[in-house]
């Protein structure tokens, strides 16, 4: 599986976005990882599709979008028409799920579904044939800076086992030691905020983890 890494922009410096995507970009990020909240599915807002849409004149590698929203059927076509190229929401959302990955992929975008940590893998397996891509949350979502949580690596390990092929996602708490526990479990997509943007080196940081998570 290659092995992707997707710098969180939640942890980057608001004030500067432009200069923070061409740090990724310039830095080898696979993807860019945009976390949308809505102050209702978490307890905390961030940015939503205009700033998004902003972001993507400015940069030329994919974006990951990740909706912690309540209602992503209704917002869906905001983020498609914002040049979301990945957009992944949440099982333990209230929208109709399949309706909601059918409107995503209909817009033309990957559509991957994402789990809580209290939340069983199985949650996503009636969907599997649809998705790009499965997001197994390694904290609780809503704010970056927290510590990974080892005890989701089981779910990562099942999913592994059933889809050799699929792009398994981690988010939270990714730094260069803990890649290596999620890589061992199985994931190959890796979600880092705080690592990255903390960074004195951020290039160094993207390359680190990518290497770690070969390893
Ligand atoms: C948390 C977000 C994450 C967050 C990760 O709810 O989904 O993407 O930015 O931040 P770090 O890498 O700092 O844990
Ligand atoms: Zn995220």
């Amino acid at each position: 599986m290659d092995i992707k890494i997707s710098p969180s922009m939640l942890a980057s410096d608001y004030a500067n976005l432009q200069a923070e995507l061409e740090k990724c970009e310039k830095g080898g990020a696979d993807l860019i990882h945009l976390d949308v909240m809505d102050g209702h599915f978490v307890p905390n807002i961030s940015i939503g599709a205009p700033v998004i849409a902003a972001m993507k004149k400015v940069c030329g590698v994919p974006f990951d979008v990740h909706l912690m929203i309540s209602d992503p059927y209704f917002y869906a076509d905001d983020f498609i028409k914002a040049g979301a190229d990945i957009i992944t929401f949440h099982t333990e959302c209230e929208s109709d799920i399949e309706k909601t990955i059918d409107k995503i992929i209909a817009g033309g975008c990957k559509a991957a579904l994402a789990v809580k940590p209290n939340t069983p893998i199985d949650a996503v397996y009636p969907y599997l044939d649809k998705l790009s891509m499965v997001l197994v949350m390694t904290v609780e979502p809503g704010f970056g800076g927290q510590s990974f949580m080892e005890s989701t690596m089981p779910k990562i390990k099942e999913l592994r086992a059933k889809c050799p092929d699929m792009d398994i996602q981690v988010d939270g708490g990714i730094n260069t030691e803990t890649v290596k526990i999620a890589g061992e479990a199985g994931a190959n997509v890796f979600v880092a905020g705080s690592a990255v943007f903390k960074s004195e080196n951020p290039a160094g940081t993207i390359a680190q983890l990518k290497a770690n998570a070969k390893a």
